[in-house]
């Protein structure tokens, strides 16, 4: 496992506008379309701390705070919040931004978690994570819990299949 990184190295950025085809029958964008940039977003973060291929092992929480309008950009952040061995956490944030006025409110934040892969295709070490930013150290110290609760959640699915 190479030298852990600061989490800063992992700081990823999107901005993109919103057009008719990326909204629903109410005219606000389509929870599916915010999904695929947070996927997106939060893969490019993951393998930026990692440098390896990586897959979407899960997403524990995406909570959709507040509807984007057709015509007002999106604005996405990611960073690897903490890892465990081959595991990463990506903290993600969406925010809109009404182009007129310059008002911005966050729309989503999701948790996700992604596994570095060696070559043969098998979960390989990661780096660790050094948290800089008040929000980059609050979410690394409160992690832990998130990791372990993903693990018990697993525990119990495969318990029950
Ligand atoms: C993710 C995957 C590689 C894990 O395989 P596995 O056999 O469970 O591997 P392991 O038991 O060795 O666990 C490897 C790591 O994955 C983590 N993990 C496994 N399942 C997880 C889940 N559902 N949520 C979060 N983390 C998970 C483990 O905690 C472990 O982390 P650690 O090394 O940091 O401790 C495998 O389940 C997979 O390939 N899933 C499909 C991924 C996919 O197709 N994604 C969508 C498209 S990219």
């Amino acid at each position: 496992m190479s030298e852990a990184k600061p989490a800063s190295m992992s700081r990823t950025t999107m901005t993109d506008i919103i057009f008719p085809s990326d909204t629903n029958y109410h005219g606000t964008m389509f929870g599916g379309v915010v999904m695929r940039y947070i996927d997106k977003i939060a893969t490019i973060a993951s393998m930026r701390h990692s440098r390896r291929g990586v897959v979407t092992a899960s997403s524990d929480s995406l909570d959709f705070l507040a509807p984007v309008k057709v015509g007002e950009a999106i604005l996405l952040e990611a960073f690897v919040s903490w890892t465990h061995r081959s595991s990463m956490e990506v903290y993600v944030r969406v925010e809109s931004e009404n182009l007129f006025t310059g008002e911005r409110k966050t729309t989503a934040t999701s948790f996700l978690t992604f596994i570095a892969l060696d070559d043969q295709g098998k979960p390989t070490p990661v780096p660790a994570v050094i948290p800089e930013t008040e929000e980059e150290r609050r979410l690394f110290e409160s992690a832990e819990g998130r990791y372990q609760a993903r693990r018990k959640r697993k525990e119990e699915r495969e318990s029950n299949s």
